[in-house]
């Protein structure tokens, strides 16, 4: 088991209440555009949704305005042979450009920041899976080599202590093989360093601000049906709270004559 750092962010779409925050996906949106759509695609997620209310809520045209941006390939143009068109808002985001980056429509799901304690899932249950603070974390995690990998043959890839699941420096390993330093060697190189983007709405362009902008945006690529799941759930509780009183009372009243 590799350990990793995995930082406890603290997003507005947590807890039985949270919700996504319309700026954010808005501000997550633009990084994901700017900076990781070079190598990742979104391909499971439709242009349309971007006006989703609860999601990142773009008014329609500027929906439209941004599809136009990317170019699809259309079976149906010139006569079934096909040909390149700008996309529409019922076009999907390309797949990945870069054929060994993985597509990230799903990766906040397919990633669980936390674990354990030995398998009892105590922390997901106190902290939720944490998708998105694993990405978060990711993108915040590179690190100095550590000393223990300076001798020796030289590491692929880029030193990162929230990636689990990347190459391990031998001489970073003790005498059974336990790994004497967090995370791994992973073969992104840092996509982000602070002050990447320019956002309009004035909010902190700082690394670790970028990265929860980017991630909460995943987040709601992955989940974009969260708050109205969550909305439902409540609902339910409070109605079989209500259910159960009357139940209660019901009862009382049916077997008072008998007792
Ligand atoms: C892997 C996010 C930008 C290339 C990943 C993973 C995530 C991610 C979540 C999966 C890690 C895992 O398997 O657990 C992002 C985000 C970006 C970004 C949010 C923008 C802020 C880029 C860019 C490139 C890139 C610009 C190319 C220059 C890769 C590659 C991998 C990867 C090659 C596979 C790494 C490996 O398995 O060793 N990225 N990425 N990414 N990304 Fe990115």
């Amino acid at each position: 088991e590799v350990e990793t750092h995995i930082e406890d962010y603290a997003f507005s779409f947590e807890g039985p209440f949270g919700s996504f925050d319309q700026m954010q996906l808005q501000r997550g949106l633009q990084v994901y555009t700017e900076i990781c759509s070079a190598c990742h695609g979104l391909e499971l997620i439709a242009f349309r949704t971007l006006h989703d209310e609860g999601g990142p809520g773009l008014p329609e045209d500027q929906v439209r305005a941004y599809a136009e941006f990317y170019e699809v390939f259309d079976e149906t143009l010139f006569d079934g042979e096909g040909d390149f068109r700008p996309a529409t808002p019922a076009d999907h985001f390309p797949a990945s450009s870069l054929s060994n980056a993985p597509d990230l429509s799903l990766m906040a799901k397919a990633r669980a920041g936390f674990h354990g304690p030995y398998g009892t899932g105590i922390n997901q249950f106190v902290k939720g899976m944490g998708g998105a603070e694993y990405i978060a974390s990711l993108l915040t995690g590179y690190a100095d080599e550590p000393e223990c990998a300076l001798e020796g043959e030289p590491m692929d890839g880029y030193y990162n202590v929230a990636f689990a699941a990347g190459g391990f420096h031998e001489n970073c390993k003790d005498e059974n093989g336990k790994h004497k330093v967090p995370g791994s060697w992973i073969s992104m190189a840092p996509p982000l360093y602070g002050d990447d983007v320019e956002y309009a709405d004035g909010h902190s362009t700082d690394l670790e601000h970028v990265a929860e902008d980017v991630s909460a945006f995943l987040m709601w690529t992955a989940e974009p049906k969260l708050v109205a799941r969550k909305q439902a759930g409540l609902t339910g509780v409070i109605f079989l709270t209500v259910l159960s009183v009357l139940l209660y009372l019901t009862n009382k009243r049916l077997w008072a004559p008998h007792k």
